[in-house]
């Protein structure tokens, strides 16, 4: 009898219980919060902007931080109450929440339904797992989740977000090393976006998983926070979520250029060798990298005295031939007494512990390793001064790796606690604190200088502090093209400086891989080459002559192209818009574009589309959406809105440009740091619609850009007017470029052109004049 009561108390306990939230008990408004309290929880909802609503559903009353999120709640809420339900209305925006059960439904001013919770379900609880089940349209597509494998519409795909060191990852495997949960569903011609903002482990299921009926998102726990963005354009969502979780900075000008990296360079000599060798045969570069074997038995901010006996000689060596050195770093702080960061660490308790106090040890490169507890603002501000080690001897770039956190044995055990969290809590937060107390300490160290720093773990939000990268990718040409997906879908969620390691890092290219997926570097927003241990060295002249003339021609379009790709970053600091664009963001309904055959394809900055090759495939279907465009290469023009099969030798990657495009360039320089002829080439494709550009250009280097030291210049293109007007230049920078040449591309060919009244002749399609920082007016 007494074993029954037992076993079957037991039973019951065993049992999972869910929750569904139910009926509303009370309504009440303190300040610029709506309370609503249901037998369950209690859910708070703000209004941001017109356009952004966050809806907090919780058991308990956490405190209310993020990690994501730089903005505050507005002061306006406006909203009526009838018996059934509560209307809360912005200038933008209708929430309508159903009081019984409690269910919150959006909707346009105008009725339109953007998206609504699932009638039975809501949302509700399993334990502390929390999830949301919203209704699935039938047409509704998703876009988003940053750095995912799978296609560009995510509908009836199911994903994990759990920071996680993948190396061998394949087109399928998940999670991956990132964590970006914010998504844009279209439906109707309509768009809304979403950002749930809980660092625990998450669950994103649009429709894979119940018959097509419903999408859902959750977490093992923590609240069922999220905020709702209502714009009706792909673009202005990612403006309002980078208005809410911040924009980048203006990048060092260095790090647009081309960077030179392997796992490792094994001693400085080798680093000035690699370097001597791309100006040799003038490959044009600014970066190169050391990864781990520059430690001291890779203990972090040491060097290795054998093989980097003297780093400042090796770096003015460097800055002699105008590169830049990035150095890694991993948060595995090696247990060895008498190294100073372990010392440092150690007797400040700046590291992660078990419950008991008892430090945690996992190894990684360096064996034992204690972990820095990045959440603390003392720890940033130890492991930011750290890199004095580094800046001493001249490195300005700072890459951050192994910070999932990744440790021998992957999942670190989950009593492990930083501070007050406890490591399942804040796992997904951990590589954007360690990236962002690189960034703070860094910046402090370089005075007015910008550091770069690149991070391989990230949550949302860290475009604030860091580039990033796809972590260990292969050398095949599934794994490019994958690439250039996570590339385009990083872009959605805030991040524009996303490299790729251009040939794939584990495995051998073809050659004939190197050279195709060189020629995408060029227009990916960070291209740097980057090879694994153990492979063949990657180098542009390891690939034989005709390959590295090929290799070199693509970079030298890099080098050309940087004025239109640097305007095109102070548009993602201006407002969040990435550098590289899947077609989703501009022809959001055109559906051809989501056919997996053209999901690849994507426009770098306003103009440029670009569709991926396969190194194998020498003709390749493109989809040029409607408009007109011209094959970059050979001028020809395309009515869009179709099809159609280009050419794609490996010499020539099939890239086509908007008709009425504005691209600013210039000619081949080796660096950044050089001058070049001081013309800035502003090249013009003729179209039926006007058209403009804002051209912008400052130091490259300093913050001075923040207080005024740029040149920015609109110009604009009018078919109807026949014009093309450069306005004055607004900011107290000087342009590097004396002179402008402008350069007409598909106009009429006898056409008679005057620059500020007076006739001139065209050369080669241009006309060169000074550039005197006044309007420029040239009439055709
Ligand atoms: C990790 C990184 C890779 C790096 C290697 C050695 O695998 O993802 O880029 O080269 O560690 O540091």
């Amino acid at each position: 009898m007494l074993l029954a009561i037992y076993s079957s108390k037991l039973f019951a306990q065993q049992h999972m219980q869910t929750e569904i939230l139910g009926n509303t008990e009370s309504i009440n408004k303190q300040g610029n919060v709506l309370i609503i309290k249901t037998k369950e929880a209690e859910a708070r909802i703000w209004v941001y902007s017109p356009t952004i609503i966050r809806v907090g559903i919780s058991k308990e009353h956490s405190a209310d931080t993020s990690f994501a999120v730089i903005q505050k709640p507005s002061e306006n809420l406006d909203y009526t109450e009838s018996p059934d339900e509560i209307v809360l209305t912005t200038s933008e925006l209708k929430l309508r929440i159903s009081k019984a059960p409690l269910r919150f439904n959006f909707y346009t001013l105008d009725g339109k339904v953007l998206s609504e919770d699932d009638a039975r379900f809501g949302v509700n609880w399993q334990g502390t797992r929390v999830v949301n089940y919203r209704k699935l349209y039938k047409d509704e597509k998703f876009i988003g989740l940053g750095e995912k494998t799978g296609d560009l519409n995510r509908r009836g795909s199911s994903y994990v977000n759990w920071n996680s060191d993948v190396p061998d990852h394949t087109p399928k495997s998940d999670p991956l090393y990132e964590t970006f949960p914010f998504f844009v569903g279209l439906h109707g011609g309509l768009t809304y976006g979403l950002f749930f903002d809980n660092t625990h482990k998450s669950y994103f299921d649009f429709g894979a998983t119940t018959d097509d009926t419903m999408s859902s998102f959750g977490a093992d726990a923590g609240d069922m926070n999220y905020y709702f963005f209502g714009a009706q354009s792909v673009a202005q969502i990612i403006e309002d979520y980078t208005w809410l979780t911040g924009r980048m900075e203006m990048p060092p000008l260095w790090s647009l250029g081309y960077q030179q990296c392997r796992w490792s360079y094994a001693s400085a000599a080798e680093v000035l060798d690699i370097a001597e060798n791309l100006r040799k045969d003038k490959i044009p570069a600014d970066v190169m990298y050391c990864d781990i074997d520059y430690m001291d038995h890779y203990k972090i901010f040491t060097w290795n005295k054998e093989t980097f006996p003297n780093p400042k000689a090796m770096i003015d060596k460097l800055k002699a031939m105008d590169f830049h050195l990035v150095t890694i770093v991993d948060p595995g702080i090696k247990v060895e007494p008498g190294y100073k960061q372990y010392d440092e660490g150690v007797a400040n308790n700046y590291f992660a512990t078990y419950p008991n106090g008892e430090k945690f040890i996992g190894s990684v490169w360096p064996g034992r390793c204690h972990f820095p507890d990045f959440f603390r603002d003392d720890v940033r501000k130890w492991w930011g001064a750290s890199f004095t080690a580094l800046t001493k001897p001249g490195v300005e770039g700072f890459w951050n790796d192994m910070n999932e956190p990744a440790a021998w044995g992957q999942d670190i055990p989950w009593m492990v606690k930083f501070g007050n969290y406890y490591m399942p809590e804040i796992r997904n937060a951990y590589g954007m604190q360690m990236a962002r107390a690189t960034y703070e300490g860094t910046k402090k160290i370089l005075g007015n200088k910008r550091p770069f720093v690149l991070t391989r773990a990230a949550y949302s939000g860290t475009q604030r502090y860091s580039a990033v990268w796809t972590g260990d990718n292969s050398a095949y040409d599934a794994h490019m093209l994958l690439g250039q997906r996570m590339v385009n879908s990083l872009g959605i969620t805030g991040m524009s400086l996303v490299g790729v390691d251009i040939g794939g890092f584990s495995g051998d290219p073809t050659p004939e891989l190197m050279v195709r997926w060189n020629s995408l570097g060029v227009y990916t927003p960070m291209f740097r080459n980057h090879a694994a241990k153990g492979t063949k060295y990657r180098e542009p002249w390891r690939w034989g002559k005709d390959n590295e003339a090929i290799i070199k021609k693509d970079i030298e379009q890099r080098y050309r192209l940087l004025p239109y790709i640097y305007s095109s970053y102070y548009q993602s600091h201006q407002t969040g818009l990435p550098v590289s664009r899947t077609l989703a963001i501009n022809y959001t309904q055109d559906t051809t574009i989501f056919d997996t055959k053209y999901q690849n394809q994507f426009l770098f900055g306003d103009a440029i589309l670009v569709a991926p090759v396969e190194s194998t495939r020498f003709t390749e279907d493109v989809y040029l959406p409607a408009g007109e465009w011209y094959r970059q290469s050979t001028g020809e023009k395309f009515e869009g809105g179709k099809a159609i099969s280009a050419d794609a030798p490996l010499t020539d990657l099939p890239v086509f440009i908007k008709a009425g495009a504005i691209i600013p360039m210039q000619n081949v320089i080796q660096s950044t740091n050089e001058k070049g002829d001081g013309i800035l080439e502003i090249n013009v494709w003729y179209g039926k619609e006007a058209n403009s550009f804002v051209y912008y250009e400052d130091d490259g280097s300093s913050y001075d850009y923040q207080k005024g030291a740029y040149y920015k210049q609109e110009i604009s293109f009018d078919p109807t007017k026949n014009n093309i007007v450069l306005s004055a230049a607004d900011g107290s920078f000087q342009s590097k470029y004396d002179k402008i040449k402008l350069v007409l591309h598909g106009f009429k060919k006898d056409i008679k052109v005057k620059v500020d009244g007076k006739r001139v002749a065209l050369t080669d399609n241009g006309v060169i004049f000074n550039n005197d920082n006044k309007i420029i007016k040239v009439d055709f």
